[in-house]
């Protein structure tokens, strides 16, 4: 995804700067058209592309950590040497540029051919697997399928999907796209012609019906025996849809696939008035984007503060104060019991009127086929620190995982677009025997007009927020504490804090 063509800003780098004007640790400039920045790693200099290739987020302003750098906005990190995206939600790499130094002056004149990522060794005396099969064409299916061809794995891929579209990128289908403001092209995690250059033989409207851990096939829905020598599973969550009357209508949908964000852009064509039930992420998104298209929007919430779960009640305040701002109307502690026509009916007694309605009341994750094939499941797939499930040769990543964490030191499961994409990378790479665990730390994002919220680290339960800065003038960190340990931040316009924070937990493993 790009963004608007900006003229390029800072000094013309192929004129050259002299050494003492690189003072920081970065400088922005340019070369030609292109932004590019110098980045001072020890003693060494680094010229790289300035933007994120996720969606355009600004270098500059990202953490320098010994050779890479990492992403303000949501933390995907590049490897200044070689521009490789190490860590998603970036996948594609950034251009790296020839820095020359001469009587005391720093060049940038030439991008450098782009280098070849770095190969991980294999563990000793593991086999390489003939074919890998993955089921899900979600964000952790794409992210490994994608890293096994990075890894130079020449064997066979099979990702079977029962989606009919071809990855896309999930976040954007309750913010920009359905707002209106991101074109169709800016939703495919590639474009269709990568599948068959990189030999990845994608399979859509094809349902895995069950796996047969024995003879090491799984069956589609088709009938059709697929065999695996290892196999990912990837199936994602599935909306939680209202046991209520008229919940089967039409004009009332959950929001997962591009094909329910494209059946609610079809609605609000023309409409006046939406309800959206469930005051968390995807509902409260789901809202802005509504009102960007100038509906007027209703939210039902059984909570009394939208999001205080997992961010607390002071941010569950502002983000409340912050949908009332742009005309939202909320029924918290309420619920709405049927949906009769357009009139949805509340607990508390009221009716609204709606020409929509959204419903994000939550998700579960898909876990009928790993308990059918008889791995362990404890309200998610069970796996272990290389996300190896308890079958052999067969693993699981994203929003059916749950994992342990080095870092709470519980098993956890989350439901997080980055956390997906980097567990689906560690399964790539540990299916083609690399013994890489995993210890990233959760992270994610949510956005909500102008307002991003970024949180990093895990915490269910903690005894004590300590807020820095100003939550209603948008300029804040919270942590969250459990005794004394923060276990995790939320941050709105502090992204280097945010970044600073996920490295210090890095470094605080529990095992
Ligand atoms: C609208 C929306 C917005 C979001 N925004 C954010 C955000 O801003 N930040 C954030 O961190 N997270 C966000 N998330 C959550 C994030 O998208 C998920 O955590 C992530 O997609 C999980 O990845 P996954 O690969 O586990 O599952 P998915 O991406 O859901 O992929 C699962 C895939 O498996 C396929 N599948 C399932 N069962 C089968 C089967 N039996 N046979 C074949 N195929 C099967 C599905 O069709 C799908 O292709 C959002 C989610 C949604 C729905
Ligand atoms: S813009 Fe860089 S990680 Fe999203």
């Amino acid at each position: 995804m790009a963004d608007q063509a900006a003229p390029p800003a800072g000094p013309d780098l192929s004129k050259g700067i002299a050494s003492s004007e690189f003072a920081d640790e970065t400088l922005l400039g340019h070369v030609g058209d292109d932004e590019v920045l110098l980045v001072r790693s020890g003693s060494e200099i680094f010229a790289i592309g300035a933007h994120c290739s996720h969606y355009h987020g600004p270098l500059a302003e990202g953490l320098v950590t010994g050779e890479s750098i990492r992403c303000p906005w949501h933390h995907a990190c590049f490897d200044l040497r070689t521009g490789e995206a190490t860590r998603a939600p970036a996948l594609s790499p950034i251009a790296v540029w020839k820095v020359e130094q001469q009587g005391g002056r720093i060049f940038v004149r030439e991008k450098r051919e782009q280098p070849k990522p770095r190969i991980e060794p294999r563990v000793k005396g593991s086999d390489v697997p003939r074919q890998i099969v993955i089921v899900g064409g979600g964000a952790a299916g794409f992210a490994a399928a994608e890293m096994l061809r990075r890894q130079e794995y020449r064997g066979s891929i099979v990702m079977l999907s029962n989606d009919a579209a071809a990855p896309v990128d999930r976040p954007n289908l309750s913010k920009d796209y359905l707002a209106g403001s991101a074109p169709e092209d800016w939703l495919p995690l590639r474009p269709d012609d990568f599948y068959s250059e990189a030999k990845i033989d994608l399979r859509l409207n094809t349902e895995v019906t069950s796996i047969d851990t024995k003879a090491r096939h799984v069956v589609t829905s088709g009938g059709e025996t697929i065999p695996y020598d290892r196999l990912l599973l990837a199936t994602g969550a599935e909306p939680v849809r209202l046991p209520i009357p008229g919940a089967d209508q039409p004009h009332v949908h959950v929001l997962r696939s591009l094909a329910d964000s494209r059946a609610i852009i079809a609605l609000a064509d023309g409409a006046k008035r939406a309800v959206v039930i469930g005051a968390s992420f995807i509902g409260l998104e789901a809202a802005a984007s509504l009102r960007a298209r100038n509906i007027e929007v209703h939210v039902v919430g059984l909570e009394q503060r939208p999001m205080e779960r997992v961010l607390g009640p002071e941010m569950g305040d502002f983000v409340r104060a912050l949908h009332e701002e742009h005309g939202v109307i909320f029924h918290l502690g309420d619920t709405v019991t049927a949906i009769d026509g357009k009139r949805a009916t509340l607990k508390s007694g009221g009716v609204i009127e709606a020409d929509i309605v959204v419903v994000g009341v939550g998700v579960r994750p898909r876990l009928g086929l790993a308990e059918k094939a008889g791995l362990t499941i404890d309200r998610g797939v069970v796996v272990d620190i290389y996300l190896e499930t308890s079958v052999s040769g067969i693993y699981a990543a994203g929003d059916i995982a749950r994992w342990p964490d080095p870092h709470s030191g519980e098993s956890i499961r989350v439901e997080h677009w980055v956390v997906a994409e980097r567990q689906g990378q560690t399964a790539a790479r540990n299916m083609l025997g690399q013994e890489e665990r995993f210890d990233a730390v959760p992270f994610f994002w949510s956005q909500h007009y102008d307002v991003p919220i970024n949180y990093v680290g895990h915490a269910e339960k903690w005894d004590e927020i300590i807020v820095d800065g100003d939550i209603a003038g948008r300029d804040c960190l919270l942590q969250y504490k459990s005794k004394g340990r923060v276990l995790a931040t939320a941050s709105i316009y502090r992204d280097v804090a945010s970044l600073e924070a996920e490295l210090a937990m890095e470094t605080a493993l529990l095992f």
